[in-house]
C-alpha cells in the first residue's frame, strides 16, 4: 500500500520488500529520491549495557531544582479530592495562544492551558476520577498510555468525545506499576496534529515504596516540532512532497524541545545523583540518549523500575517508550556536559533526512558551585520482577509490520483482528519486514519483551512499547487480566498510525 494514497499524489517510495528480493539489496524506484530536498527541514536522528556496584544510601536534604535552571516542570495537576487514596481531577483540552518557540505565539492545542500538559501524580493503590471537557473543534479523546484500565477509560479511538463534551474516565492505579506514563489524545486519524498542536502530558505513579525514595526526581519530556515563520505550527499541505515525508517518516521537526523548551539547562552538585524520568513524545523522533564522557545509570523502563540497575554509555528510546536513569554530578563546579542525542538510522535510505547522521543537542547539565554530596551509591537491587510464566501459552500470534499496514490490513474500526481470553497468556512475535523501523504498542496491559532478533532479553522488565528495527523481530509475552473489552496495538509513529497502522484486540 502507499501510504501517500489518502493525499491523492502517488510517487511515494514503497517499503515492502519484494518476496524475491533479498533483505540487504532490498531497491526502490530511485526517481523521487533524485530530487530529495536538501533544504527539507525535517531534521532527524538518533540506535547498549552493564552493571553498577552496589551499596546503599540516601540522599539527604537533596537540593531542589537551582533558580539558575532554566529547564521547568509542568505544574502538577490539582487533586480535586480531600479523601486519602482518591485522586479527582479536571483536565480541558482547548485552543491556546502560547509562546512555543520564544518572541512567536502560536494558534496551539493545549491540555489546562500549558504545553506539555500537566503533569499528573498518582499512587499505587489510588482511585482516580478524571473530569475531561474538550474544547477543541473537533473530537477528541485522552488515552492514559500504559495504563492498566478498564477499556471504556482508555481513551481509544472507539471513544471520542465530540467538541463541546464531556467525559469522566475512572479507574483504579494497580499494585507494582509505580513509572513513568504519559497521556496524549488517540482520535481516529487526527492524533499527530493534536499532539504536534500541543497535547501531551506526563503521568507519574508512585510507588509506595519506593527503593530510590530521597534521589531527587527530574522529568524531561523530549518533543519536537516545526514551524512556520509566522510561529504557526508547520503542518505540510497533503498534496505536498513533505507531506509525503512525514508520511514515510513521521512527522519530525528541527526544533527539539525538552518539557517545552529548546536546549535548557539544569544544574546538579559534584556527587549528586538525580533520577531523570524521560518521556518520549515525540511523533516520530527516535532518541539516542547519550551525555558524551558519561555514563547513564539506567534503572528502569515503561512500567517502572528493572531488578538491578545497569550501567550504559547510551539509550534508545523510541516513540512512547519512557526511560529512568539516575545521572551523577561530576566534574569540578561550573563544568558543563551535554545531553544529547546521538544519530540513529531508524529511515529508509530513501527518505532518510540528510542531517540525520548528526547529533543533536538536548539539554545542559552544570556542575554547580555549591557543596559536594558524598557518600551516594545506587542501590544493587530495586525490586522483583516475577518473568510471566510461560508454561501455559493460549496463543502464539505473528504480527507482521509492512509499511502502514499491519498483517497486510489497514484499522478498520469496525473489525476485531485479534480475539483473546481474559486471563490467559500469549506470546506475539512482532516482525517487521521493511526496511524502516516501526515502534510496537499495545493498549491495556503491559507485557516483557522475550528476546529481539532470536536474541533473549537480557534483563525482565515491563513495556508497554517496544521498537521493531528494519527487517527485525521482536517476541513480546502478555497475559490478558482483569479487563475485557476492545483495546489498539499499533506502530507509535504517530503518522502510521493515523494512516491505519493499527489493529483492534478484543479481549473476552
Ligand atoms: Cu500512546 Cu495508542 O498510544
Ligand atoms: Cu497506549
Ligand atoms: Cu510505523
Amino acid at each position: 500500500m502507499c501510504f501517500t494514497m489518502r493525499t491523492g499524489v502517488c510517487s511515494p517510495p514503497r517499503m515492502r520488500r519484494p518476496a524475491h528480493i533479498p533483505r540487504s539489496t532490498c531497491r526502490r524506484p530511485a526517481a523521487w529520491c533524485v530530487a530529495l530536498p536538501l533544504f527539507l527541514f525535517l531534521t532527524a536522528l538518533p540506535g547498549a549495557p552493564g552493571a553498577v556496584a552496589p551499596a546503599a544510601a540516601r540522599q539527604a536534604g537533596a537540593p531542589g531544582p537551582s533558580s539558575s535552571d532554566t529547564l521547568t516542570s509542568p505544574p502538577v495537576l490539582a487533586n480535586l479530592s480531600g479523601k486519602p487514596g482518591v485522586v479527582e481531577l479536571r483536565l480541558t483540552a482547548a485552543p491556546a495562544r502560547l509562546e512555543l518557540v520564544p518572541g512567536k505565539p502560536t494558534d496551539a492545542f493545549a491540555f489546562n492551558g500549558t504545553v506539555p500538559g500537566p503533569t499528573i501524580e498518582l499512587r499505587e493503590g489510588d482511585s482516580v476520577i478524571i473530569h475531561f471537557r474538550n474544547e477543541l473543534p473537533e473530537p477528541t479523546t485522552v488515552h492514559w498510555h500504559g495504563l492498566h484500565l478498564p477499556a471504556g477509560a482508555d481513551g481509544s479511538p472507539l471513544h471520542p468525545v465530540p467538541p463541546g463534551g464531556s467525559q469522566d474516565y475512572v479507574f483504579n492505579v494497580g499494585p507494582g506499576t509505580a513509572g513513568t506514563y504519559w497521556y496524549h489524545p488517540h482520535p481516529d486519524r487526527t492524533t499527530t496534529e493534536q499532539v504536534a498542536k500541543g497535547l501531551f502530558g506526563a503521568l507519574i505513579i508512585r510507588a509506595a515504596h519506593d527503593p530510590l525514595a530521597g534521589i531527587p526526581d527530574r522529568l524531561l519530556i523530549l518533543s519536537d516540532n516545526r514551524f512556520r515563520p509566522d510561529g504557526s505550527v508547520d503542518m505540510p499541505e497533503p498534496t505536498s512532497l513533505a507531506a509525503q515525508y512525514d508520511a514515510e517518516n513521521g512527522r519530525e521537526g528541527n526544533v527539539l524541545l525538552v518539557n517545552g523548551r529548546a536546549m535548557p539547562t539544569l544544574s546538579i552538585r559534584r556527587g549528586e545523583l538525580q533520577r531523570w524520568r524521560i518521556i518520549n513524545a515525540s511523533a516520530a523522533r527516535v532518541y539516542r540518549l547519550a551525555i558524551p564522557g558519561e555514563k547513564l545509570i539506567h534503572v528502569g523502563s515503561d512500567s517502572g523500575l528493572f531488578e538491578h540497575p545497569r550501567e550504559v554509555d547510551d539509550l534508545l528510546l523510541a516513540n512512547s517508550e519512557r526511560v529512568e536513569v539516575l545521572v551523577r554530578g561530576t566534574g569540578e563546579p561550573g563544568r558543563r556536559t551535554v545531553l544529547q542525542s546521538l544519530p540513529y538510522d531508524r529511515y529508509d535510505p530513501h527518505t532518510r533526512p540528510p542531517d540525520w547522521n548528526q547529533p543533536r543537542d538536548l539539554l545542559e547539565l552544570r556542575t554547580s558551585s555549591d557543596p559536594p554530596v558524598s557518600g551516594l551509591s545506587v542501590p544493587a537491587t530495586l525490586r522483583a520482577i516475577p518473568a510471566i510464566d510461560t508454561t501455559e501459552i493460549a496463543e502464539r500470534r505473528v504480527i507482521v509490520f509492512s509499511q502502514g499496514l499491519i498483517n497486510g490490513k489497514a484499522m478498520d474500526m469496525h473489525r476485531v483482528d485479534i480475539s483473546a481470553r481474559l486471563d490467559t497468556t500469549e506470546i506475539w512475535q512482532i516482525e517487521n519486514v521493511v526496511g524502516m523501523d516501526h515502534p510496537f504498542h499495545l493498549h491495556g496491559f503491559r507485557f516483557q519483551v522475550l528476546d529481539r532478533d532470536g536474541v533473549p532479553e537480557p534483563y525482565v522488565s515491563w513495556k508497554d512499547s517496544v521498537n521493531v528495527p528494519k527487517h527485525g523481530v521482536v517476541r513480546i509475552v502478555v497475559r490478558f487480566e482483569d479487563y475485557a473489552g476492545k483495546w489498539m496495538f499499533h506502530c507509535h509513529i504517530l503518522d502510521h498510525e493515523d494512516m491505519g497502522m493499527m489493529g483492534i484486540l478484543e479481549v473476552r
